[in-house]
């Protein structure tokens, strides 16, 4: 069996209300389809398309890797027409076997995908999908079945009415499905959109299916609430706090300190070492690590930033694209935007911005300055109100400053800058030319006394 999947993305998620196209929502700071494509993934051996339409260059820019399998649905005509679309892809692979997830399935895993796969496997199934019991079926489409229990079809909640379908179960359609390609080159062509939404309809295949006499199988997974799909504001809240409790319960139980973690977000893709240590409310966003003894305290934003061991980042502090070194202290309030280095123990106070900077071993700078791209010598003190100018209004300019220097509060560095090691620089000065080792640069008007007039 040559098994493939297909992933439905190409919806504009309507009851979202949001430019945004659906499947790019985030649930810990990760887009929807980023959890549906890992659920896939980790199945092995199991290549995977992804439909998309709405939105489709958004989609598309935020995965580059999966560029060659995306699949271009130019008119959103349904789940059923989707399918079809794909077709001539799939067929070209040689895909005898289709499995297909709804691409609002975030909190699917590698796991149950394995164990339907299995179960479709060993029963030969032509056409199969996973239903859930639900007390309240909401707007899923609904699974019907005979007084045998056998599956009738699948009646989606707007064409529901009882006296034709008899009261709803409570069993809904997850949205995951497989099919024989056969069965579909078989159905396909038989879809019709005669239905309320005017679309076509992957769960007609379900009832022409049975009507021709078709094994059909529904496999119930119980209440699992993970297989439900996210429609709405609210249903994406519940799917991410879900997941918010698994991860951040995992990290626990590898020894990771969080403390208020229902108010932690951790995303899938940080890493964090036993002896770690989170205070909530932060977010440790994309592909951040916090390594053994570091800390975070609340109200901090860590965006793809690896924090040494036993560094500590104070409160309220925002950190992206950084790389703090072991023992360093940040914050707080401090703002670290992309490429800022703190090597080990160097240390970033309260309203200190840095960007493309580096500030080596044991470097400081404690309060109220801005390092843009510019390297700080280890050791060096930077004094509170140092800014460095490294915009002239048309191009960006270093300042590179050497070990154990001293630059007075409130100096203007004038990039392009370079001031020596071990040298001086006096508070309130403008530094426009480079200062050699080991001097003292004073660049200020000298302060006069005069008589005060009475
Ligand atoms: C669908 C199912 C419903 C099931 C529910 C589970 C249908 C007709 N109904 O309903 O039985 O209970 O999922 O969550 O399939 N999409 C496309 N192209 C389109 C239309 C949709 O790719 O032309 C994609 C969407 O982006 C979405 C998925 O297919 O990811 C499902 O579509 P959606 O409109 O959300 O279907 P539901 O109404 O939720
Ligand atoms: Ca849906």
């Amino acid at each position: 069996m040559n098994l493939g999947a297909l992933i439905l993305a190409a919806g504009k998620g309507t009851r979202m209300y949001s430019e945004t196209p659906k499947v790019l929502q985030t649930l810990l700071g990760e887009p929807m389809l980023y959890y549906v494509h890992a659920a896939l993934s980790g199945v092995g051996d199991l290549p995977f398309w992804t439909v998309i339409g709405h939105g489709a260059d958004m989609v598309r820019a935020a995965f580059p890797e999966h560029e060659a399998y995306f699949i271009f649905q130019e008119q959103q005509l349904g789940t059923g027409h989707a399918v079809s679309i794909a077709m001539p892809v799939l067929e070209k692979n040689g895909i005898d076997g289709l499995l297909v997830v709804n691409g609002d399935t975030p909190l699917v895993s590698s796991d149950i995908i394995c164990r339907f796969l299995t179960l479709m496997e060993l029963n030969s199934t032509a056409l199969g999908f996973i239903s859930i019991m639900l007390e309240d079926p909401k707007a899923y489409g609904r699974v019907v079945r005979d007084n045998l229990g056998r599956v009738r079809g699948i009646v989606e909640c707007k064409d529901f009415n009882a006296a034709e379908h008899g009261t709803a179960s409570g069993e809904i359609n997850t949205g995951i499905y497989y099919f024989s390609l056969k069965i579909l080159q078989h159905l396909l062509p038989q879809l019709t959109n005669n239905n309320k939404s005017g679309e076509y309809y992957i769960t007609d295949l379900v009832t022409l299916a049975v009507q021709e006499g078709h094994r059909v199988e529904a496999v119930n997974f119980g209440g699992e609430p993970c297989l439900l799909g996210v429609n709405t504001p609210l249903e994406l809240s519940d799917a991410e706090n879900c997941l918010r409790r698994k991860i951040n319960r995992q990290w626990m139980e590898r020894g990771v300190m969080l403390h208020m973690p229902e108010m932690i977000t951790i995303s899938p893709r940080a890493a964090l070492e036993p002896g770690a240590c989170v205070y909530g409310p932060s977010e440790i966003l994309g592909k951040s690590k916090l390594h053994h003894g570091s800390c975070v305290e609340s109200h901090c934003v860590v965006r793809n930033t690896d924090i040494g061991t036993g560094a500590i980042v104070h409160s309220f502090s925002h950190l992206e694209h950084a790389k703090i070194g072991e023992g360093c202290s940040v914050g707080p309030y401090a703002r670290l935007r992309p490429e800022s280095v703190m090597e080990k123990n160097a240390r970033i106070g309260n309203f200190v911005e840095m960007k493309k900077a580096v500030l080596r071993e044991g470097a400081k700078a404690n309060h109220l300055s801005y390092l843009g791209d510019a390297d700080i010598g280890a050791h060096s003190n930077i004094g509170a109100g140092t800014i460095t100018c490294n915009y002239d209004g048309v191009s960006k300019h270093r300042t590179q400053i050497g070990e154990r220097a001293f630059i007075g509060s409130n100096t203007a560095l004038v990039a392009p800058v370079d001031v020596g090691p071990g040298a001086l620089i006096g508070a309130g000065s403008v530094i426009t030319k480079d200062v050699p080792e080991g001097m003292l640069a004073l660049a200020r008007a000298k302060q006069t006394m005069l008589p005060r007039r009475k």
